[in-house]
């Protein structure tokens, strides 16, 4: 049998319609950069956007950029970001396989001296920056949304969270899309004492774990 020759440099056979996500989802980035939806942008050195492939089986949307996400410009690659990563090691996922992005693509803080001073959004620079989460939720279409603490939780699912509550289970929402809440890598690195540590780490692996396989399962 003839086999088509195959260039030796030739692309790796991705779908057109995964390879137009991933262009538009560049575009979509590079108009976030210059976002001044909110007051936001005016502190912060620069947006940091989501990153991942389109298709993921999981996106994980945390809260807000932190001091080292924010000089970085990439989510979760601050301390914050080791937790997650260790949690996800631990949950048999890799995070290459997953996307990730926040709810609000700017660092809040306050400055003390020298120090960047992490503060919460409010409703208001949150709802603003919905704008962008939907057009990664629209082009990235993952199997699962992991919110990450009961800021993403609340602005995922559009009603106050309480986390101990909604922690672990899978709630539908925006129609086509389902979310499963657990609690934010940085719960965990302020946790008084290493055996609180240690048992909020576990419950938070066991949470990704089943949001593993809800993606999987794929329902
Ligand atoms: N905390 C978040 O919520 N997101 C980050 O990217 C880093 C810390």
């Amino acid at each position: 049998m003839i086999k088509a020759a195959q260039a030796p440099d030739e692309e790796p056979r991705v779908p057109v319609d995964l390879r137009q996500a991933a262009a538009q989802l560049r575009k979509v980035a590079a108009e976030a950069a210059h976002c001044e939806r909110c007051p936001l942008y005016r502190d912060a050195t620069q947006t940091v956007f989501g990153e991942g492939p389109i298709g993921a089986l999981i996106m994980l949307v945390g809260e807000q950029p932190g001091d080292q996400e924010d000089r970085a410009g990439r989510p979760f690659v601050g301390p914050a970001g080791r937790v997650l990563d260790e949690g996800l090691a631990a949950a048999g996922l890799d995070r290459a396989a997953t996307y990730v992005t926040n709810a609000v693509k700017h660092f809040k803080h306050e400055e003390r001296g020298k120090r960047r001073l992490h503060k919460h959004p409010d409703r208001g620079e949150v709802q603003a920056c919905r704008w962008w989460l939907d057009r990664e939720l629209a082009l990235v279409r993952p199997k699962l949304v992991v919110a990450l603490g009961a800021i993403a939780a609340r602005e995922i699912l559009q009603r106050p969270v309480v986390l101990a509550k909604t922690r672990g289970k899978v709630f539908p929402f925006a129609d086509r899309h389902r979310a499963l809440a657990t609690m934010h890598p940085s719960a965990i690195l302020r946790m008084r004492d290493e055996a609180s540590r240690r048992q909020a780490f576990a419950r938070f692996v066991d949470d990704l774990r089943e949001a593993v396989r809800i993606a999987k399962a794929g329902k």
